[in-house]
Order: structure tokens, then sequence, then C-alpha cells
């Protein structure tokens, strides 16, 4: 097992369009990030990922991107983000980018060339095939796109359809192209060259489609997923990129890992061969969903058998942890039982925090920012607009479900402003923000949280201090206990004769626990809780979203 600094690194994930705008537009941006360094680095955070600054048409807000070298004009300049970097590392806080590079912006001068003609030096850059049907116009194969629909889009003058695995200005490179895969590699060395610490590789799993492109099965409403998902070529392709460009730097590499398992994890992120440094999963986000889609309540069982799995694999994969990230709900209210959101949050950050793993937090959760009662109109996400606009389609009637199934899931929830402050916008700009602000930043905004002795902001910080450095929290063994349990998640994190001792109570209600027997310690000293009059570690009753770490000796 290698010891590499994302090991002992706590990650705060920047949404920047709405994280602070430092010049009233409306439009969070670089200078706004650098102005709240000072924030991160009282939270106690050593690193950061940035979600795509790059220049964009903003059709999926970044994650089109049509230049990898320059940043986006609403964001700044190149200057900025060198001065932002430039003071995160004064503050001992590492930067990790997003890199998109499974599709480009449809602005990207590489897909105007590639649009140009079929032997434009391009036109392999990306994935064009003919259509089917006498006349050609049917899609080449029955893959969707993730945000609905056919995942092809005709083009008029070269009779040909371009593959979009997600929006249609969106199109998918070809990475069977050698020329594309040098490409990336020279990408990642730029921004390595300029100082940033380690990318975030956005669906990474997507890359590899093999040249046939078969038809594909229904799966979960989407189709094709089998084909294209850890592709043929996908493990070639990762350690080429490795060997060109990650392996050179002392990075973190982390791959957004969509409609991967356990086993596929391994094979992913060993460290013996030489690809990612880690992953994201899904298998939680879904949790209190099915189909993706319908919500329903979490099962604590099934939910602790998912981290457990993931704990228990090779000391030679390292896992990275979050339940918050820029497109999924919040998980206040998603994961928690109603009444005391905040106390619930303490206890979210302590199993989040103490699991083994590196642990991404996502703007705003370490206030406890909630979902947003949007309006139908004031959800305006890609995702959101194209799935309500299907089943309009389908019939009017099913508008009101729609709706009402994106209040629970709409990507719109974690986007809504940062809530900095209680004066007008939050704080967040002194112009009309993008999008709307969730009303509640008069109740939940970091400055009432700062001078709050016994906020969710300040315990979060008392976590994260105490986990940077702690040896235990790093390398320390996982032990899970009470597996059947449906209130209680309980864990242990054993190195040697020392141990973290974690009890978290996910429910809002008084519940009992009983000290496992094997649990024989020497010494016992409480070292985090939400609860001023916890004891020692002994039966007992906990208070609702209770949360407690001790630290033992044996
Ligand atoms: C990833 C991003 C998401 C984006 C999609 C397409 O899932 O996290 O925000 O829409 O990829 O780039
Ligand atoms: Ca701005």
């Amino acid at each position: 097992m290698k010891n590499r600094w994302y090991k002992d690194a706590v990650v705060y994930q920047i949404y920047p369009r709405s994280f602070c705008d430092s010049n009233g537009d409306g439009i969070g941006d670089i200078k706004g990030i650098t102005s709240k360094i000072e924030y991160l680095k009282d939270l106690g955070i050593n690193a950061v990922w940035l979600s795509p600054v790059y220049k964009s048409p903003n059709k999926d807000n970044g994650y089109d991107i049509s230049d990898y070298r320059d940043i986006m004009d609403e964001f700044g300049t190149l200057d900025d983000f060198k001065e932002m970097l430039e003071k995160f590392h004064k503050n001992g806080i590492k930067v990790i980018m997003d890199l998109v590079v499974n599709h480009t912006s449809d602005q990207h001068k590489w897909f105007q060339e590639s649009k140009k003609s079929k032997d434009n030096p391009y036109r392999d850059y990306y994935i064009w095939r003919k259509g089917r049907g006498k006349d050609g116009k049917k899609p080449p194969n029955n893959w969707t796109s993730r945000f609905m629909g056919p995942a092809w889009e005709y083009d008029e003058a070269s009779g040909e359809f371009y593959m979009h695995l997600f929006a249609k200005g969106q199109p998918d490179l070809n990475w069977n192209n050698p020329k594309v895969r040098q490409e990336v590699a020279d990408i990642c060395n730029y921004w390595f060259e300029m100082g940033v610490d380690g990318f975030r590789c956005d669906v990474l799993t997507y890359i590899s489609k093999p040249d046939d492109l078969p038809d594909g099965k229904f799966n979960l409403g989407l189709i094709g997923d089998e084909h294209f998902t850890i592709g043929p070529n996908y493990h070639k392709y990762i350690k080429e990129l490795n060997e060109k460009s990650w392996s050179k730097y002392d990075s973190f590499i982390v791959a957004e890992a969509i409609g991967t398992g356990l086993k596929d994890a391994v094979a992913l992120t060993d460290e013996n061969n030489k690809e990612l440094d880690s992953l994201f999963h899904f298998d939680l986000a879904n949790v209190d969903a099915i189909l993706q889609f319908i919500p329903k309540k979490v099962d604590l069982v099934k939910f602790k058998k998912i981290i457990n799995d993931r704990q228990n694999l090779p000391a030679t994969t390292w896992n990275s942890n979050y339940y918050e990230n820029h497109d999924q709900p919040r998980s206040l209210p998603r994961l928690a039982d109603g009444g005391d959101l905040m106390e619930a949050g303490k206890m979210l950050a302590v199993s989040l925090l103490m699991i083994k793993g590196t642990p991404f937090i996502y703007q705003g959760e370490e206030l406890g920012m909630t979902n947003c009662a949007f309006k139908k109109e004031e959800m305006i996400d890609v995702m959101a607009t194209q799935i309500m606009g299907m089943f309009h389609k389908i019939s009017p009637l099913l508008d009101n479900w729609a709706y009402k199934v994106m209040l629970k899931r709409a990507r719109d929830h974690a986007r809504t402003p940062m809530q900095w402050n209680g004066s007008e916008n939050g704080g967040f700009t002194t112009g009309k923000p993008w999008m709307v602000v969730n009303p509640n930043y008069t109740e939940i905004n970091a400055e009432k949280e700062q001078s709050d002795e016994n906020s969710l902001l300040n315990f979060y910080k008392k976590v994260i201090h105490f986990k940077l450095g702690n040896e235990i929290a790093i390398n320390g063994n996982y032990i899970e206990y009470l597996k059947k349990n449906k209130n209680l998640f309980v864990f242990e994190r054993r190195l040697e004769n020392k141990s973290l001792f974690v009890i978290c109570n996910f429910k809002n209600k008084d519940i009992k626990f009983a000290l496992p027997e094997e649990i024989n310690y020497k010494n016992c000293e409480l070292k985090i809780s939400n609860n001023k009059d916890a004891g020692k570690l002994e039966s007992c009753v906990l208070k609702p979203y209770e949360t407690r770490i001790y630290e033992l000796e044996y």
C-alpha cells in the first residue's frame, strides 16, 4: 500500500458558477473563489476539486468544453486562475481540476472542423456513422443519450450522424483515434505543468466504444450501456494516459465511474494496474431511488452493506467517499429522517469522514444546505428540462408527475448559490443570480454558523481537524458492528492496539445501543460528539441523530 498525499486529504468540491460572484454579474467566478480561500482554510480542508472552469458555451454548465487550455469568459482569465492556484498552494490546499474528455462542446474547434467535411483531418476526432433505413435518416444504432432521446444527431451537410451520449451539444470524442488520446495527455500535462495536483475525470468509464457499435439492451430506461461502460479498449487507453501523463506527477486521479460495480472497482483502481488512483461509484447515490428517479426511503441495512463492501476491497485500492456532488440532490433531507437536520448533518459528517478513504464535501454541505422547493420553471438544468420535456411530449397529463419527480431528484438542488450570509441572495452576488437562491439562506448561512459554537459548520471543522494527520483514520482497518441494526451505523477503525470507534444514530428518535461483546478496551476517550452529555463507551440510549467518536486502546 503506497502512501500518497490524497490518502490524508479532505477534498472540498466547488461548483464555480454557484460559489461566489466577485463582479455582480450574477455568476460565480475565479476571483470569487480566491476571495473565499480564507474560509476554506478555516474549514480545514486541504484539497479542492473545481467543477469545469474551461471555455464553454454552457449547454451543460462547463461540462461541454470548447477550449481545454483557457478559462470561461464568465469566470475570468488564465491569470486569475494562476493567482488562485498560487494562493491555494500557499495555504496548503491542493487543486484538482475536472477533466471532461469523453466529449467536447460542439463549439470546440475540433468539432467545428470535423463537421466541415468527411475528409477533414479532424473528422475522425469524433464518432460519425451513416444512418440506417432507406433514406439513411434512422440513427446508426439504438443507443440513448443519458439525458434521454437518441444518442445521435443527424448532420444535413454530410448526411451522417455523430454520437453524443449526453446533450447534442456534447459530441463524443473518438478515443480509437491515437491523435485524440495524445491530445488528452497533452491537456493533462499542460495543467500539471501549471501546477494543478490532479483530475476528477468526468464519465471516464464511457470513453471506449466498440468499432461496430452494436444495438444495446434496454436498461433502467437507457440503452447501450453494456457496450460502452468499460468498453473494449478502456484499460489500454487509460494505461497509456497514465504512462504519458498522470504517473509523471505526484497527482491524484479519481474517475467518475458510472455503471460500474464492486468487481470493476479492483480492475479500475488497483495500484498495481497503473491506471486510476480511485473512483466514485454510484451505489449510495441511488440508495433512496427506484430506477434512479422514483424516490424511496433509505434502507440503512442496505446503505451500510454498500459501504462495508467497498471498505473491504483489497488494500491496493483506495476509496473516494461522498454523499453530495453537483449532480445529486442534497443529502439533507435525502439521507435524514426528518427532525433537526443540523444534527443529522453532524451525524452524516462523522460517518462520511471516518470511514476509510478520501472524503469529498460538496459546497454548502458543511452548512447543511438543503434541497429547494423549486417552481417548475426554476429548474433550468439540461437534465431536468429534457426529462420534463420528454414526458410532456408523451402526454401533458404527465407534467405534474414529472415535476414532482424532479422536485426530488433534479441536479438543480445542488446548484443553488452558496449561502454566505443573511443579506440579499445569501451574499452570493450583488446582482441577479443566474439561478434561484434557496430562500432558507436567512436561516442557513456561513456567517451565522461561524458565530454559533454548536453549528454544523463548526462541527465540520472539528471533525476535519481530528481526521487529518490521524494515522488510525487514514490507515486503520474497517470493522463493522451491528450490521443488521436498522437504526445505527457502528464501525471501528483499527490500527494495531488502537482504534477509533464510531457510532451514528441515523434516526430522528432515541435508539438503544448495546456495546458489542468483543469490545474489551483498556482505555477509552471520547473525541467528538454532538451530545455534550455523552459518557464513556458502554451500552446506552442515543439521542436522535447522536454521533460519537471514541479513541480506544486495547
Ligand atoms: C458527469 C457530470 C455531469 C455532466 C455529465 C456530462 O456526469 O458530473 O454534471 O452533465 O458528466 O459531462
Ligand atoms: Ca461573476
